[in-house]
């Protein structure tokens, strides 16, 4: 399977690893609005920089696009890509307007190219055994949910780019940092049949909202919260709560920090390893390589495609309704 980058920055590179890392994947090339950061990128990751996207979508070698721009780039990029037969990774988020999300969850279904939303929290293994746990019914009823994401991102982290923190290419800080937990709370606990939320600009001098709070009720009855942000100092780790009349688990982050079962406790070691929540580089590529292989194997027809255009559009949906957007 032959893949080709569109977008040189700082995600790109994960791809370029998590490519590099299966076997029977391929880089052929890259590309970038601007070829000067092609040219430096494909240097240094030894590849070939495409003179533009259009050049890469016409190389009939290039089975797979996987889509690194910023965000409010992603549903034309990804268009683009499945009208020119290609397969797409789409980097979280798969678009910012619902009628984009729409148009690509129906070219999806027409089409026989595979896409896939990249979120790669779900394939850590901690959230893999919550999910069976949940399937079990391990937890009883669930009745409440807690997500708290109280980030911390600096001045310069927004000044020192062009589209981060502006609502039409970020989106805000629910569907750039929120999105994880959304996700996996979402993946977790199920649909959200009501949502009341509030989200405003409270201290970074962006266009696009950087704290929000949330009321849920979720299709199996239970009721949740979500209180996100990234203007918080000093910042704190993501923090998911699930609570069942049998059972109930706190995940940090992306390992579970305590689960309580009827004849099991659990409690994790407070010397092992935390990640550095105000460092948006602090990323394990281990999910992307899980998800691009499962791309791979769908698209052989040995795996089933595990987050399609239309289980991305559900998360969207939710930050959309937070937002009253
Ligand atoms: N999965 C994750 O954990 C994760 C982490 C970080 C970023 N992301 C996502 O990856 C995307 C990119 O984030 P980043 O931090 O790498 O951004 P970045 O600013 O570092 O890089 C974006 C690159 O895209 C290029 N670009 C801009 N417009 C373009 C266009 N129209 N066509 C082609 N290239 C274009 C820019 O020149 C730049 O090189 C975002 O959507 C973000 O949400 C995901």
């Amino acid at each position: 399977m032959k893949f080709g980058i569109v977008g040189c920055g700082m995600i790109a590179a994960f791809h370029v690893n998590a490519i590099r890392q299966i076997e029977g994947a391929e880089l052929l090339g890259v590309a970038d609005v601007n070829i000067d950061f092609a040219n430096s990128f494909a240097e240094k990751h030894n590849t070939r920089a495409y003179a533009n996207y259009q050049a890469l979508l016409d190389d009939p070698a290039v089975d797979v696009v996987c889509i690194c721009t910023p965000s409010g780039f992603h549903a034309e990029n990804a268009k683009m890509a499945l009208k020119h037969n290609k397969h797409v990774v789409v980097e979280k988020p798969m678009a910012l307007l619902p009628e984009d999300a729409d148009e690509l969850v129906e070219l999806c279904k027409s089409s026989d190219r595979l896409l896939t939303v990249i979120s790669q929290i779900r394939f850590a293994p901690d959230i893999q055994k919550v999910k069976k746990l949940i399937e079990e019914n391990a937890f009883g009823k669930i009745v409440q949910v807690n997500l708290s994401m109280m980030y911390c991102r600096t001045p310069e982290y927004y000044s020192g780019s062009a589209w981060k923190g502006t609502w039409k290419l970020d989106g805000g800080e629910m569907m750039n940092q929120g999105i994880h937990g959304i996700d996996i709370m979402r993946y977790l606990v199920g649909s959200v049949k009501k949502v009341h939320g509030l989200s405003k600009t409270l201290h970074h001098n962006i266009e696009a909202e950087d704290t929000a709070a949330a009321v849920l009720e979720f299709e199996n009855g239970a009721l949740g919260t979500i209180n996100s942000t990234v203007a918080a100092f000093p910042g704190y780790e993501r923090r998911l709560t699930i609570c069942g009349t049998l059972g109930s688990v706190v995940i940090i982050e992306d390992n579970i920090e305590q689960l309580n079962l009827k004849d099991y406790t659990y409690k994790r070691d407070p010397n092992g390893k935390t990640k550095d929540v105000s460092n948006p580089s602090d990323i394990d590529v281990t999910g992307h390589v899980i998800q691009l292989t499962n791309l791979i194997n769908a698209v052989n027809g040995t795996d089933k495609l595990l987050i399609d255009a239309n289980e991305n559009r559900e998360t969207l949906q939710l930050i959309w309704g937070i937002n009253n957007r």
